[in-house]
């Protein structure tokens, strides 16, 4: 793929196991320019470390949960590049409590902060990135099958991404006309640091592995390798869709 000319940014690279950082990567190898939204001080110095790979990157510091912050990097984003033409949203969070134990217990709370940090976050970065998209423009977002199906562990998070499915059908309509895509990818079990914080997320692993039709799970550089498609004109006609990326995982009843 020839990315060469595009620019864009990522959000939610944490460490070299982030989904972010292997599409990061694939962007970067592949010609695009790529801006690197990391959550706070904390996890500054690793993402900077890791942007070393990278041709020429930006860092930008982003609490996607404080309007001033989304607000402040994409003003940054005007300045550094001008005009974009992709974003990549990979960013989900909650409370640790709420992913095991019973749906029926999750607090007012926990669903705030997992519906705001996972779901509602991706509306206002659609808004501020397609201010600055010039007729085209792709917006990717990461999602996972609990969004439907029940996965005993994964509680709020399932609604959260329940959410953020009808919100790339809504946000892909109203910004069709403008030549704006909006698709998430579906992607299966991968071990990152958000992953692990799931109750019985090694066992939902294995069986993934057990019952997709290709006998395994899928790698992070699939995911990646999606989202270059997703970024690229190879697929202009796309928008409003759920890719599954997990070895055919999700056409099992069984
Ligand atoms: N790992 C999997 O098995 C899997 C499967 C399907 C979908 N996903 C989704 O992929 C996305 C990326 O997760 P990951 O697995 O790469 O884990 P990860 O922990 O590497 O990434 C999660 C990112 O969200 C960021 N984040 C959390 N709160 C934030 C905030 N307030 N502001 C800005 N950033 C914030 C974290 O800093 C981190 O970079 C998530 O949406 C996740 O639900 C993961």
């Amino acid at each position: 793929m020839d990315l060469k000319g595009k620019k864009g940014i990522v959000f939610g690279v944490a460490n070299d196991r982030s989904i972010a950082w292997a599409i990061a990567k694939k962007l970067d190898e592949n010609g695009a320019r790529v801006g690197l939204a990391y959550q706070n001080e904390r996890l500054k110095s690793r993402v900077e470390k890791l942007s070393t790979q990278l041709h020429d990157p930006l860092l930008i510091p982003c609490d996607a949960s404080n309007d001033a912050d989304l607000e402040q990097a994409f003003r940054t984003l005007k300045h550094e590049f001008g005009d974009i033409s992709f974003v990549v949203h990979s960013i989900a969070f909650a409370d640790k409590e709420e992913l095991s134990g019973r749906f029926t217990d999750t607090t007012r709370e926990g669903f705030k902060t997992a519906l705001d940090i996972s779901a509602f976050t991706l509306i206002p970065i659609t808004k501020w990135a397609t201010e600055l998209m010039n007729g085209s423009g792709s917006i990717v977002t990461m999602t996972f099958d609990a969004s439907h199906n029940v996965y005993p562990g994964y509680n709020v998070m399932g609604t959260a991404k329940a959410a953020l499915e009808h919100s790339v059908r809504q946000l892909a309509y109203e910004h069709g006309p403008e030549g704006v895509r909006v698709n998430a990818i579906s992607a299966g079990p991968l071990d990152t640091l958000a992953a692990r914080g799931i109750s019985g997320f090694l066992d939902m692993k294995r069986i993934h592995a057990d019952r997709a039709p290709m006998n395994r799970n899928i790698s992070a550089e699939e995911v990646a390798n999606t989202a270059l498609f997703l970024v690229s004109g190879m697929s202009s006609g796309i928008t409003g869709a759920i890719i599954p990326v997990d070895a055919g995982f999700h056409i099992m009843a069984v």
